[in-house]
């Protein structure tokens, strides 16, 4: 649906220029919520404006549903860009017009019927939740209806993508996680696949299916959610996965069990549903081993749960190889590791 080949984007400045981008490959499917994360100025507005071509690459290529825009006519590329659907952190409104004047925008400029304007706005407004504030003016909703009417109008022309670049950065809690909900309807209910920037991990954690995490104009790490989040590798990665999945001992755990001279724990993650794989209370029954949980953490990530546990095993090393086998084999991922103070 959306590619990115080897894009370089050089601001030239005066005396200086800045490498926004450098080499970024990257590759959306139709229907994916794809969320880019990263620190500030990591490059990813940069990124999401080159998709509608609100900014173009230095080098490289941008491919929108199988076309390549440097090679598009102008009117050919006018066409795509009504295709593509965007909202921002601050909503862009504008504050001197109704909030059906708001969203009837792109249709009337797209010159539609007064008739068609009416039927498809009310039903967007409807769709939205906010039927009842047509009349009224932005400066009289609160910041989760103004980017409500910022969904609405993003779809007014039916576009087949949506961009949001930091959609929800200006939203309480509650209000990101109705907001969060409504795009998740939009992906679901009309197949529009999203692009999502944003800086809060939680963010992605509640729609994405798959997500790249950006510095300094790079890709460093992308994959599915539960890939990334199930095992981060590049140090900024880990960085943003702890700020909702506990991947890692807590310090006072590491301390507590260094003390008891506890040195090596097996840590295991799995994927499903249950709190515990059936095939480990299995193995604990039928094999008698001796294990103790150190610690645990569950999150909820895409309707699944992302279960790790770190385990102290006590028993004969044949026990303990016949044990990880089994549990590997059963899908439960496996590693060694040195609690390390
Ligand atoms: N129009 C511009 N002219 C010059 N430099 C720019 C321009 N737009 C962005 N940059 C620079 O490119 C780099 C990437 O900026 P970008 O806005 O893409 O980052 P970002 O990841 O969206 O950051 P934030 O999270 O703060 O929004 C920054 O160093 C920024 O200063
Ligand atoms: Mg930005």
């Amino acid at each position: 649906m959306i590619e990115l080949q080897d894009i370089h984007k050089v601001y030239e400045k005066k005396k200086s220029e800045v490498h926004a981008l450098k080499g970024i490959n990257l590759k959306i499917d139709k229907g994916d919520i794809f969320g880019v994360i990263g620190y500030s100025g990591a490059g990813k507005s940069t990124l999401v404006r080159l998709v509608n071509y609100l900014e173009r690459p230095t080098k490289g290529d941008v491919i929108v549903d199988g076309k390549y825009l440097a090679k598009q006519s102008a009117k050919a590329l006018r066409q795509i860009k009504k295709e593509i659907g965007m909202i921002f952190q601050h909503f862009n409104l504008l504050e001197s017009k109704t909030i059906f004047q708001n969203v009837a925008m792109p249709l009337i400029l797209s010159k539609r019927s007064k008739q068609e304007i009416k039927q498809r706005v009310t039903e967007l407004l409807d769709f939205v939740g906010l039927k009842d504030k047509a009349s009224h003016y932005p400066n009289e909703l609160s910041g989760g209806q103004k980017q409500r009417v910022g969904i609405a109008r993003a779809l007014a022309s039916n576009p087949k993508i949506l961009l949001c670049d930091e959609a929800t950065s200006a939203l309480d809690p509650q209000t990101t996680q109705s907001i969060l909900d409504l795009l998740k309807r939009v992906n679901e209910k009309y197949g529009i696949t999203i692009l999502l920037i944003t800086h809060e991990m939680s963010v992605i954690q509640k729609i994405c299916n798959k997500v790249a995490v950006m510095e300094q104009g790079e890709i460093i790490e992308q994959g599915s959610v539960l890939e990334v989040f199930g095992h981060p590798k590049h140090k900024t990665t880990k960085n943003f996965v702890q700020t909702v999945v506990k991947t890692e001992l807590p310090e006072k755990i590491k301390q507590r069990l260094t003390d008891k001279g506890i040195d090596r724990l097996l840590k295991l993650e799995m994927v499903g549903t249950e709190a515990m794989p059936p095939i480990l209370v299995q193995l604990i029954r039928d094999d008698q081993i001796q294990i103790t949980i150190e610690f645990m953490d569950m999150t909820e990530i895409q309707d699944t749960n992302l279960a790790i546990w770190y385990l102290h095993f006590d028993g004969e090393e044949s026990k303990r190889e016949k044990v990880i086998a089994n549990l590997e084999q059963h899908g439960v991922r496996i590693e060694e590791v040195s609690v390390g103070v």
